[in-house]
């Protein structure tokens, strides 16, 4: 099958370097463009020196930029991860929130539509559906989004759903759940929670956790979910869906907790505080609907890849 031709937004960033990596490895030409706001060029070091790689720093939300871009390159698929990925910052700014994660989408589905795309894999986020009880979740379960990013997810992927129906555009929407892996930033306070205690128990520093520790994710490995990236946008037959990008395997902080101590045996117990107002308790995706479609089940275990992370 020859290479493909793909367009990364958000490249630079955690999943978007990964995916980089994982399509290059499989023979395809990568366009990546970032605006580097929290991205990092240090993280396309493996494919910086690659002829089937270019890379160019924009922001996806100006139209004529992107046009420009989607013109010259003349992709078959746009994979759209660029977003304000910060959940407190889409709280305290909705309008930089309305801007990165609604309108970027609409300029990328205009580009998409001026210039004959294919096809466009979307990063969407379990957050979508809010706290919902009934776990767990299958793509069918109510969206009720506890806030702005959630909200504006959502939004964007009803927006990809139109262009898909007026325009035939091939749209994948992939509800990702907890992300973890290396070059995901730790600094950040926002950054996920294993690679945060990760890096506190590398450093010997104690962890603090909120509430009892019982609260559970479904962590999904950031190179499984470059594989389901790649798939998205390469499968030669029509693709279409929305989809959770999840194990099905429930992990708790106290387990997460449990194999950092049995690596690092010498760090201080954790301490606890109060349970954060708002924090979901339990989050666990359902992920049949995306091996069905696309033949892919996240396969890193836990402890795999976490090990992968910490030798970093
Ligand atoms: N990490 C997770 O667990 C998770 C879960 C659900 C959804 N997501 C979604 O996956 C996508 C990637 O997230 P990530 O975890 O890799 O975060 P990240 O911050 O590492 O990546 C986002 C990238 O987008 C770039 N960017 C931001 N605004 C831009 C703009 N206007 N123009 C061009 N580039 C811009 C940033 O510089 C960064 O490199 C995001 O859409 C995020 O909402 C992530």
């Amino acid at each position: 099958m020859p290479g493909k031709r793909v367009l990364v937004t958000g490249a630079a960033g955690f999943i978007g370097s990964h995916t980089v990596d994982r399509l290059i490895a499989d023979g395809h030409s990568v366009l990546g463009v970032d605006d580097l706001s929290t991205g990092s060029e240090a993280n396309l070091q493996s494919v910086s020196r690659e002829s089937r790689f270019e890379f160019k720093a924009a922001d996806v939300a100006e139209a004529k930029e992107i046009h420009s871009i989607v013109e010259s390159f003349q992709p078959e698929s746009i994979i759209h991860l660029a977003a304000l990925v910060s959940v407190p910052r889409a709280e305290s700014e909705p309008a930089l929130n309305y801007r990165l994660n609604i309108q970027a989408t609409q300029e990328i589905c205009e580009a998409a539509r001026s210039h004959q795309v294919r096809r466009i894999v979307f990063a969407s986020s379990a957050a979508v559906y809010g706290e919902c009880s009934d776990l767990p979740l299958a793509e069918s379960a109510p969206t009720i989004p506890l806030g702005q990013y959630g909200s504006a997810k959502r939004i964007s992927e009803q927006l990809l759903a139109g262009y898909h129906a007026s325009y035939g555009i091939e749209t994948v929407c992939f509800r990702y759940f907890n992300v973890y892996g290396p070059r995901q930033d730790p600094a950040s306070p926002y950054s996920g929670v294993v690679s945060i205690f990760g890096d506190r128990y590398r450093a010997g520093k104690p962890v603090v956790i909120f509430g009892d520790g019982s609260q559970s994710r479904d962590f999904v490995y950031v190179g499984d979910v470059a594989t389901a990236n790649t798939l998205a946008s390469t499968l030669e037959s029509p693709t279409s869906g929305t989809f959770n990008c999840c194990t099905g395997i429930s992990t708790s902080l106290l387990d997460l907790i449990d194999v950092l101590n049995e690596r690092f045996p010498g760090v201080p117990k954790p301490g606890h505080e109060a349970a954060r107002p708002g924090d979901i308790r339990h989050s666990l995706g359902d992920p049949s609907a995306i091996t069905a479609a696309l033949g892919f089940t996240p396969s890193t275990p836990f402890a795999t890849g976490l090990r992968s992370l910490l030798d970093v």
